[in-house]
């Protein structure tokens, strides 16, 4: 959700530039978020030059947020983390969404908010020259300022942030892209330079672990890799320039994109390569309309983007426990990345339907929404891919590291990324196994047809598949899951600021 918009133009020149060139792929950015809840502790725990920070999973928030703190003393914020984009900024407690509770009903309560008043280190860069808008018609606007900023235990000095009075989004974000994607117009080093020029860390470079969907934390491990939290080799791919040869995502080439069904049917949806951003501030996937609409008929899906801006799909798909979308990147001897079933088809859509959702007719009751849509000039690998992957970013070599996630792994074995960039590491050997039933997965990806298991019987058979625990449906919700779309549902258009 959190691409900035004028990249979406410079990525869709760039996706047409390689599609006629046939070498291919658009650069995207992931998002990284911290936690807000006030029971828990973030979990940061300093390794040599690495910094991990815990992320919260707001399953009704929808987004993963990293606690920071901001200021002298500390004043504790939670940002969505997004690598779609390259600003760090924050809510002022005056914001404009703050204060109104018009705006709050429909954005969302303000989550977390800085005073510049009462940080000693604060210090204005330029007035009203900070304004971000991101392709899901969401934004921000303000300042930009300088404070110190901390996270995973790791102090930035000096770092230039937005301080936004007036916002449709109700947090802050973490952008931690490429510098030479910041929304501003006078060129700054970003949170990812600073990380490097202030030698926190060796190169500039992360690794996202989301976990499962219904874990509540996910690791964003700043300088280093966890090779207890994925299976077999991390793979890499080459992270592509835009049209005019600058880096501004992470854009990779998405060679392949296959479903492998529980009797080891493998069907195949993909004409040409995709060249696909990996973006963890977008919350669904988004491949081409030609791609998606194959994939729609395969399910039965029905596509009410232009109403509801859901793709509507029958749950009954929950119970081909093995299925799974097969992501390859880069080519034959590229990463595959398994996604299952129910990373795809979401139980969410029951309790918007009784708080007054109108669904058009569907040829099925049993009513799920896709996490896959079609688009026409980006294209995204949001949160419904980004959960299956390990996913290591290497700002400075231009390339990303990928394997399957482990789930739900509490181990740790830290590994630091040095200069000569992602190293050639191997993770665990299967899925840690936290039930019975739980399944490993081949360490390599597109040869075996058999498939992943991430559910178990045992929380299916009492209840069926769609009473699995399943975020509980809100209106930030669907705000989340695509604002502009769904304005008309919310019975208003959107506040343009
Ligand atoms: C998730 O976000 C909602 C608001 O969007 C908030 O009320 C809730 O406390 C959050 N949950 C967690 C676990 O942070
Ligand atoms: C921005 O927010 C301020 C309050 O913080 C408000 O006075 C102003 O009207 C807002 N501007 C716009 C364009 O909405
Ligand atoms: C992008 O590339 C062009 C040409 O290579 C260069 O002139 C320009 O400064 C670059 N822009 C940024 C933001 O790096
Ligand atoms: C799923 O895969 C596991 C292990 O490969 C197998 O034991 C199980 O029977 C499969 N389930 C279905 C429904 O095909
Ligand atoms: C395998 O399952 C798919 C649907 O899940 C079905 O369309 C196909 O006919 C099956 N193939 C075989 C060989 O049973
Ligand atoms: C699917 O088709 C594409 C394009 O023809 C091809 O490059 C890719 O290797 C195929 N995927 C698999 C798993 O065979
Ligand atoms: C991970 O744990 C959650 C519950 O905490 C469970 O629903 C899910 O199936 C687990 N995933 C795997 C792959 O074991």
């Amino acid at each position: 959700m959190r691409i900035l918009s004028a990249l979406a133009t410079a990525v869709a020149a760039a996706a047409a530039a390689a599609g006629a060139a046939t070498s291919t792929s658009s650069q995207k950015v992931i998002p990284v978020s911290f936690g807000r809840s006030t029971t828990r502790q973030p979990a940061l725990h300093r390794r040599a030059g690495t910094y991990s920070q815990e992320l919260n999973n707001n399953l009704t928030g929808g987004g993963y947020y990293a606690q920071v703190t901001v200021g002298t003393p500390p004043q504790t914020v939670d940002l969505v983390v997004d690598t779609g984009s390259s600003d760090v900024w924050i809510l002022d407690s005056r914001a404009d969404l703050c204060r109104s509770k018009t705006m709050q009903n429909y954005y969302g309560y303000c989550l977390s908010t800085y005073d510049p008043s009462k940080s000693s280190t604060y210090s204005i860069v330029s007035q009203d020259e900070f304004s971000i808008r991101y392709v899901d018609g969401s934004g921000a606007e303000g300042d930009y300022i300088r404070d110190t900023f901390s996270i995973g235990g790791a102090d930035i000095e000096h770092l230039q942030m937005g301080l936004a009075e007036n916002s449709t989004i109700n947090s802050g974000l973490l952008g931690i892209g490429f510098a030479a994607n910041v929304a501003a117009l006078t060129p700054y080093p970003n949170i990812m330079n600073l990380f490097q020029d202030q030698d926190l860390i060796d190169i500039q470079a992360y690794s996202l672990y989301l976990d499962d969907l219904y874990a509540e934390t996910g690791t964003i491990l700043f300088g280093g890799l966890d090779t207890q939290k994925f299976i077999g080799k991390l793979k890499t791919v080459d992270i592509e320039p835009d049209r005019t040869g600058n880096y501004s995502s992470f854009t990779v080439a998405l060679s392949s994109l296959t479903t492998t069904a529980d009797n080891g049917t493998v069907t195949n949806y993909t004409r040409s390569v995709v060249p696909v951003i990996l973006d963890s501030g977008t919350t669904l996937t988004y491949v081409p309309y030609t791609m998606a609409n194959r994939i729609y008929r395969a399910f039965g899906a029905v596509d009410d983007t232009s109403g509801t801006g859901l793709v509507y799909i029958n749950c009954e798909h929950l119970d081909n426990k093995n299925f799974t979308f097969d992501f390859q990147f880069g080519g034959k001897d590229g990463p595959v990345i398994r996604v299952p079933i129910d990373e795809m088809v979401l139980d969410n859509v029951k309790a918007y339907i009784e708080l007054g959702l109108e669904v058009p007719s569907l040829p099925f009751d049993d009513i799920c929404s896709f996490g896959l849509q079609g688009s026409s000039d980006y294209y995204l690998l949001g949160d419904t891919f980004l959960r299956s992957a390990y996913v290591v970013y290497d700002l400075t070599n231009k390339e990303i590291g990928l394997a399957q996630a482990n789930l739900n792994s509490t181990e740790s074995e830290i590994v630091e990324i040095t200069k000569t960039g992602i190293p050639d590491a191997s993770g665990v050997a299967s899925q840690v196994s936290v039930t019975q039933t739980a399944t490993g997965l081949p360490s390599t990806g597109n040869s075996s047809p058999t498939g992943t298991s991430s559910s178990t019987p045992s929380s299916q058979s009492s209840e069926g598949a769609s009473s699995k625990v399943v975020p509980t449906p809100s209106w930030d919700v669907l705000v989340l899951a695509g604002v502009a779309s769904l304005s008309g549902v919310m019975g208003a258009g959107l506040v343009m600021l």
